[in-house]
């Protein structure tokens, strides 16, 4: 079995490449994985209160029961999609914040040649709010992302793969 992670991929499309690199993540993790849905109700103070709506709970309740938290985020005009961004607003408004302090690792896939680095440190200072561990290193920015995986959506770059794997080791030891 190993630790509990969960899996956030802020693409909502089936064929999802960060969904490729999280799973990729997954494996070099080498512990129990789940994904958790990002596809929310926009968030809305009149909607809260007439309940958390029931994809909401599920995400809080699979975010509750990691021990640690992967964000596969993609860059949506230089920044994380609002899907990821209307989770974190959703998950702040629940006592306690079920983030909170759990160790966090941030990995990103897009077609630009930065690999989308700002959508990730965008991401990280969303973060800053609801209180996690977020590993600074290594990062993983896997650029023009459209040729880096195979038919099995394994990474094709050893050097990808390595990098991915010292992160996820650091994500590992990071749950004792
Ligand atoms: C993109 N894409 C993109 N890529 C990039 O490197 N920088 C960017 O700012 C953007 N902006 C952007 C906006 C929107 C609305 C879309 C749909 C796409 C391309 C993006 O990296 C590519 O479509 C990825 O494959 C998206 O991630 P998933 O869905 O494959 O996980």
């Amino acid at each position: 079995s190993g630790p509990r992670l969960l899996g956030l991929c802020g693409s909502l499309r089936a064929e999802s490449l960060n969904r490729k690199l999280m799973l990729e993540a997954a494996r070099a993790f080498d512990g129990e994985f789940a994904e958790a849905s990002l596809r929310l109700p926009l968030f809305d103070e009149d909607l809260e209160a007439q309940g958390i709506p029931a994809e909401v709970a599920a995400l809080a309740a699979a975010v509750a029961g990691a021990e640690a938290v992967l964000f596969a985020c993609p860059e949506y005009n230089k920044a994380p999609p609002g899907a990821v961004k209307n989770a974190l607003d959703w998950l702040s408004r629940l006592k306690p914040n079920p983030l909170r302090g759990k160790p966090v690792a941030i990995v990103t896939a897009a077609d630009g040649r930065a690999g989308g680095e700002r959508s990730q440190m965008i991401l990280r200072w969303m973060l800053v709010p609801h209180r996690v561990e977020p590993l600074a290193w290594p990062e993983v920015l896997v650029a023009r992302a459209g040729t880096e995986f195979d038919a099995e959506g394994r990474l094709k770059s050893e050097r990808y793969r390595a990098q991915l794997a010292e992160l996820m080791g650091r994500l590992r030891d990071a749950c004792r």
